[in-house]
Protein backbone atom coordinates (compact mmCIF):
# COMPACT_ATOMS: atom_id res chain seq x y z
CA UNK A 1 0.00 0.00 0.00
CA UNK A 2 1.18 3.43 -1.02
CA UNK A 3 0.73 6.26 1.61
CA UNK A 4 -0.49 9.25 0.92
CA UNK A 5 0.22 10.50 4.37
CA UNK A 6 2.89 13.56 5.00
CA UNK A 7 5.21 14.59 7.69
CA UNK A 8 3.92 15.24 11.35
CA UNK A 9 -0.19 14.55 9.51
CA UNK A 10 -3.04 14.55 12.12
CA UNK A 11 -5.14 11.99 11.18
CA UNK A 12 -8.66 12.12 12.70
CA UNK A 13 -9.71 9.00 13.47
CA UNK A 14 -13.10 10.05 15.53
CA UNK A 15 -15.23 8.04 18.11
CA UNK A 16 -18.44 6.29 18.06
CA UNK A 17 -19.81 7.79 21.21
CA UNK A 18 -23.18 6.58 23.25
CA UNK A 19 -24.13 7.46 26.56
CA UNK A 20 -21.70 4.56 27.50
CA UNK A 21 -18.44 6.21 26.42
CA UNK A 22 -16.67 6.11 23.28
CA UNK A 23 -14.63 3.83 20.78
CA UNK A 24 -11.99 4.65 18.12
CA UNK A 25 -11.10 2.57 15.35
CA UNK A 26 -8.11 2.44 13.18
CA UNK A 27 -7.56 0.62 9.90
CA UNK A 28 -4.65 0.56 7.78
CA UNK A 29 -6.48 1.70 4.73
CA UNK A 30 -8.52 4.32 6.11
CA UNK A 31 -6.64 6.09 8.84
CA UNK A 32 -2.80 4.81 8.85
CA UNK A 33 -2.04 4.88 5.10
CA UNK A 34 0.21 1.56 5.56
CA UNK A 35 -0.85 -2.13 6.27
CA UNK A 36 -0.53 -1.81 10.19
CA UNK A 37 1.92 -5.14 10.97
CA UNK A 38 2.78 -4.47 14.61
CA UNK A 39 1.24 -2.89 17.70
CA UNK A 40 3.05 -1.61 20.69
CA UNK A 41 2.12 1.07 23.37
CA UNK A 42 4.44 2.77 25.52
CA UNK A 43 3.06 3.04 29.24
CA UNK A 44 3.78 3.44 32.90
CA UNK A 45 5.95 6.17 31.69
CA UNK A 46 7.86 8.61 34.09
CA UNK A 47 7.08 12.31 33.86
CA UNK A 48 11.02 12.88 33.25
CA UNK A 49 11.33 9.91 30.71
CA UNK A 50 12.69 10.70 27.24
CA UNK A 51 11.49 8.28 24.76
CA UNK A 52 12.51 7.86 21.09
CA UNK A 53 15.39 9.99 20.38
CA UNK A 54 15.82 7.72 16.84
CA UNK A 55 14.48 7.56 13.34
CA UNK A 56 13.42 4.42 11.04
CA UNK A 57 14.90 3.91 7.54
CA UNK A 58 11.72 2.19 6.06
CA UNK A 59 9.19 2.21 8.85
CA UNK A 60 5.86 4.51 8.95
CA UNK A 61 3.97 4.75 12.42
CA UNK A 62 0.99 6.24 13.65
CA UNK A 63 0.98 7.40 17.24
CA UNK A 64 -2.20 7.79 19.11
CA UNK A 65 -1.82 9.44 22.69
CA UNK A 66 -4.99 6.81 24.19
CA UNK A 67 -4.54 8.30 27.45
CA UNK A 68 -3.13 11.58 29.15
CA UNK A 69 -0.89 13.73 27.38
CA UNK A 70 3.21 14.51 26.21
CA UNK A 71 5.01 16.15 23.71
CA UNK A 72 6.13 14.84 20.62
CA UNK A 73 8.75 16.73 18.30
CA UNK A 74 9.36 15.19 14.49
CA UNK A 75 12.08 16.04 12.63
CA UNK A 76 12.35 15.12 9.05
CA UNK A 77 16.24 17.37 8.16
CA UNK A 78 14.46 20.48 6.85
CA UNK A 79 11.41 20.60 9.32
CA UNK A 80 10.63 20.22 12.47
CA UNK A 81 7.28 19.88 14.02
CA UNK A 82 6.43 20.11 18.15
CA UNK A 83 3.28 18.24 18.97
CA UNK A 84 0.94 18.15 21.46
CA UNK A 85 -0.42 15.10 22.19
CA UNK A 86 -3.59 14.52 24.53
CA UNK A 87 -6.30 13.50 21.96
CA UNK A 88 -7.00 9.85 21.62
CA UNK A 89 -9.21 10.60 18.44
CA UNK A 90 -6.03 11.50 16.61
CA UNK A 91 -3.00 9.71 15.04
CA UNK A 92 0.50 11.14 14.04
CA UNK A 93 1.82 9.89 10.70
CA UNK A 94 5.62 9.70 11.50
CA UNK A 95 7.57 8.56 7.42
CA UNK A 96 10.81 7.00 7.28
CA UNK A 97 13.61 9.76 7.72
CA UNK A 98 11.51 11.37 10.59
CA UNK A 99 13.74 11.51 14.32
CA UNK A 100 11.17 11.53 17.21
CA UNK A 101 11.39 12.22 20.65
CA UNK A 102 8.73 12.14 23.23
CA UNK A 103 8.76 13.65 26.42
CA UNK A 104 6.86 15.81 29.18
CA UNK A 105 4.27 12.44 30.30
CA UNK A 106 1.25 13.56 32.39
CA UNK A 107 0.84 10.45 34.90
CA UNK A 108 -0.78 7.43 33.16
CA UNK A 109 0.37 9.23 29.69
CA UNK A 110 0.71 6.03 27.24
CA UNK A 111 1.09 6.03 23.22
CA UNK A 112 -0.01 3.36 21.37
CA UNK A 113 1.60 2.49 18.38
CA UNK A 114 0.79 1.23 14.74
CA UNK A 115 4.12 0.34 12.40
CA UNK A 116 4.10 -0.36 9.18
CA UNK A 117 6.79 -3.83 9.44
CA UNK A 118 7.76 -6.07 12.60
CA UNK A 119 10.63 -5.52 14.84
CA UNK A 120 13.76 -5.11 13.19
CA UNK A 121 16.83 -3.18 15.06
CA UNK A 122 18.48 -2.80 11.66
CA UNK A 123 16.18 -0.23 10.06
CA UNK A 124 16.41 2.39 13.55
CA UNK A 125 19.09 5.05 12.93
CA UNK A 126 20.12 5.68 16.48
CA UNK A 127 22.76 7.79 16.20
CA UNK A 128 21.94 11.58 15.57
CA UNK A 129 24.69 12.31 13.41
CA UNK A 130 24.02 9.56 10.97
CA UNK A 131 20.23 10.49 10.75
CA UNK A 132 21.64 14.08 9.50
CA UNK A 133 23.97 12.61 7.24
CA UNK A 134 21.35 10.29 5.66
CA UNK A 135 18.68 12.84 5.79
CA UNK A 136 20.96 15.25 3.42
CA UNK A 137 21.53 12.83 1.20
CA UNK A 138 17.69 12.34 0.63
CA UNK A 139 17.23 16.13 0.35
CA UNK A 140 19.64 16.25 -2.75
CA UNK A 141 17.72 16.72 -5.75
CA UNK A 142 17.78 13.25 -7.98
CA UNK A 143 17.91 11.27 -4.46
P1 LIG B 1 12.77 1.72 21.34
O1 LIG B 1 12.10 1.63 20.00
O2 LIG B 1 14.17 2.23 21.36
O3 LIG B 1 11.86 2.54 22.35
P2 LIG B 1 11.47 4.10 22.45
O4 LIG B 1 11.49 4.68 21.09
O5 LIG B 1 10.13 4.08 23.07
O6 LIG B 1 12.41 4.78 23.38
O7 LIG B 1 12.70 0.27 22.01
C1 LIG B 1 13.04 0.07 23.38
C2 LIG B 1 13.54 -1.36 23.51
O8 LIG B 1 12.51 -2.29 23.15
C3 LIG B 1 14.74 -1.67 22.60
O9 LIG B 1 15.61 -2.53 23.32
C4 LIG B 1 14.13 -2.44 21.45
C5 LIG B 1 12.94 -3.13 22.09
N1 LIG B 1 11.81 -3.29 21.14
C6 LIG B 1 11.48 -4.57 20.68
O10 LIG B 1 12.13 -5.58 21.04
N2 LIG B 1 10.44 -4.70 19.82
C7 LIG B 1 9.71 -3.64 19.41
O11 LIG B 1 8.73 -3.81 18.60
C8 LIG B 1 10.04 -2.32 19.89
C9 LIG B 1 9.26 -1.11 19.48
C10 LIG B 1 11.11 -2.20 20.76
Amino acid sequence: MKTTRNFGDEIELGAIADESGRITIIESSLHAGFKIERVYFLHSLKSDAQRGGHAHLELCQLMVAINGSFTLTLTNGGQTKVIKMGNPSVGIFVPPLTWRSLHGFSPGATCLVLASAEYDESDYIRSRLEFEAISAKSLQPGQ
